[in-house]
């Protein structure tokens, strides 16, 4: 039997969950508003913020929980990859949190966690599966042979998929993060309205910067033409770039699902909350006879109940850290 307390904190999103042997019995998220200001995440802020949110967070989740401290069985923490400032904070939190209530410390990767949030609810995948992960930092397809063992066959070599919807916003003016409103318009817009060159890039990897400096000469282009062309045509804009997008993403997930003989396809990380990459997903599903496995957007975006499935394996397999464990901003898979 386990209960355990996971402390999500590697970027913008404070998040404490609990997990009651393997079952989600709390998940609270705090966002950060503050970094919509500045069109990207201010690491000094984004560690303040945390500070100030992760007492309030864990009491919150205790209470929906309704666990009492002294019955954990363990504390999960986010170890990395991650902005440094955000994940030492909670470090430090599980850390002392660890030592006052005499607990075991299960040291989570980020990344095998995005995968793992398919654990939380039916229906689950099974082994070996492919998972595209697509975040703000990270675009990779995964084979997951089991739990815990997990290779990278394919990455991105410069921008993540969030980062080209990210900054694909920026361009067009839109707050951050700007994925989730360039999906709004998109929902709105012609896909084929125009079209982005696609990247050639080896084996199953992606690259996103050169698809970036292409929107944005095609964009300075069309300005010289109208002034206006942003605010005329931004549904249509949001609709061309997301459905370029995602056919690349989709592209190498068909090539390396071939390659490897593999009909169990999952999708995870904050993109995969996507309108276009859940429906494009699904249509190929039926294309190629995959079963795929999407995430609820709870489970998407940056949450702390995917940190405690993580940890939940790793307290089966009693694979505990020291009190010496220290953040990693880049950690190895
Ligand atoms: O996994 P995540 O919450 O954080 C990281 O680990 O990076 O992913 C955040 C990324 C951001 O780039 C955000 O713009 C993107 O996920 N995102 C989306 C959508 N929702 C979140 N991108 C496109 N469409 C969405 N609906
Ligand atoms: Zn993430």
């Amino acid at each position: 039997m386990s209960i355990i307390l996971a402390i999500e904190s590697s970027c913008d999103e404070t998040s404490v969950a609990i997990s009651n042997n393997g079952k989600i019995t709390a998940n609270v998220i705090a966002n950060q508003t503050i970094h919509q200001n500045y069109g990207g995440v201010i690491p000094e802020l984004a560690s303040r913020v945390h500070q100030q949110n992760i007492v309030p967070v864990i009491q919150q989740a205790l209470s929906d929980a309704k666990v009492n401290k002294k019955d954990l069985t363990a504390v999960a923490f986010t170890r990395g990859p991650g902005l440094l400032g955000s994940l030492l904070v909670g470090v430090s939190f599980a850390k002392s949190f660890a030592l006052a209530l005499d607990l075991p410390l299960i040291a989570v990767n980020h990344m095998h966690a995005h995968i793992l949030a398919h654990f939380i609810e039916d229906p689950k995948p099974t082994f070996p599966f492919l998972c595209l992960t697509v975040s703000g930092g990270h675009t990779q397809i995964v084979l997951v042979k089991s739990y815990s063992d997990m290779e990278i066959v394919g990455e991105t070599l410069d921008d993540a998929a969030g980062e080209a919807f990210d900054k694909t916003a920026k361009i067009l003016g839109l707050p951050y993060p700007g994925g989730p409103l360039v999906d709004k318009h998109a929902q709105l817009g012609n896909p084929l309205a125009y079209k982005f060159a696609v990247p050639q890039i080896k084996d199953y990897d992606y690259s996103f910067s050169g698809f970036k400096t292409s929107i944005l000469y095609f964009i300075r282009a069309q300005e010289k033409i109208n002034p206006n062309f942003i605010v005329d045509n931004l549904n249509d804009i949001c609709a061309s770039v997301q459905d370029s997008i995602v056919n690349i993403l989709l592209a190498k997930l068909k090539k390396a699902a071939n390659q490897f003989g593999i009909s169990e396809i999952a999708i995870a990380g904050g993109v995969s909350a996507n309108s276009g990459l859940r429906s494009g997903l699904k249509e190929m599903a039926i294309e190629q006879n995959w079963n795929v496995y999407i995430p609820a957007f709870e489970y998407c975006t940056d949450n702390a109940a995917m940190i405690a499935m993580a940890g939940h394996y790793k307290y089966i397999d009693q694979e505990f850290v020291q009190q010496d464990v220290a953040p990693l901003s880049r950690m190895e898979f």
